[in-house]
């Protein structure tokens, strides 16, 4: 595999820019959820049991009704899916995100939120995550939201990268986190070059 990656998506059927990365060649795009509900009990899958830890008495069954809920383009809650794009993999699942009215539970004052970010192991460091995430950033400008909230136990570098900046500290399920906060307007290109130059 050559050293340097293109990476080509189309975020929501038009195609955005294309960057360097680490030494993969992924070709994917970014879809509404509500495109492809198919994939609802995949995300509900991977969201279940990556937090499950932090929800005990939460079922997978509640996970994907929730997940139901978010099958909307125009309105949140909505969720983004990350879809392979070439070769044998075309369609397969590689990413998700959502945009959430609510989230953390003591900051109700707070809306809306960048939440349920998630690439599978093995697809990582590939430039998803990142790719995933700014195309939330894209869809909450177009409903008219200037700010965004998430909150994070241990990924605050790589949110610092894509424009966000940490606002507060909180608890959730007695773990520390940061709350970060995104101004949608922050230029495509400015976000290019923070995550480009490694921090
Ligand atoms: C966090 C997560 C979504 C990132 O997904 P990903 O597809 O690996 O993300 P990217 O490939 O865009 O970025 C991963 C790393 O490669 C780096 N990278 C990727 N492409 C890059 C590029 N072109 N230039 C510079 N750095 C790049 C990123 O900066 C990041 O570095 P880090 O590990 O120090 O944060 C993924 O690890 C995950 O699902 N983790 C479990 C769930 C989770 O923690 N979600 C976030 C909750 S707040």
């Amino acid at each position: 595999m050559l050293g340097f990656i293109i990476l080509q998506i189309e975020a929501i059927g038009k195609p955005i820019d294309s960057f360097g990365g680490y030494g993969y060649t992924t070709i994917m795009k970014i879809a509404y959820l509500a495109d492809h509900a198919e994939h609802v009990s995949t995300v509900a899958s991977w969201i279940f049991h990556e937090w499950d830890y932090l929800t005990p008495g939460v079922t997978l069954e509640q996970v994907e009704a929730k997940f139901q809920g978010h099958l909307s383009r125009d309105s949140i809650p909505l969720t983004l899916i990350a879809l392979a794009d070439a070769g044998q993999y075309t369609g397969s699942l590689v990413g998700t995100a959502s945009l959430l009215v609510r989230d953390l539970a003591t900051r109700t004052d707070l809306s809306p939120w960048l939440a349920c970010v998630y690439v599978p192991p093995a697809q990582r460091n590939q430039g998803i995550g990142t790719r995933i995430v700014q195309a939330i950033a894209g869809v909450a400008g177009r409903l008219q939201v200037d700010r965004l909230y998430l909150f994070t136990r241990d990924k605050e570098p790589f949110y610092v990268r894509l424009g966000w900046h940490a606002m507060d500290k909180a608890e959730y399920h007695d773990q520390p986190v940061v709350i970060m906060v995104r101004m949608t307007y922050i230029a495509d290109e400015y976000i290019r070059r923070m995550s480009t130059s490694g921090g």
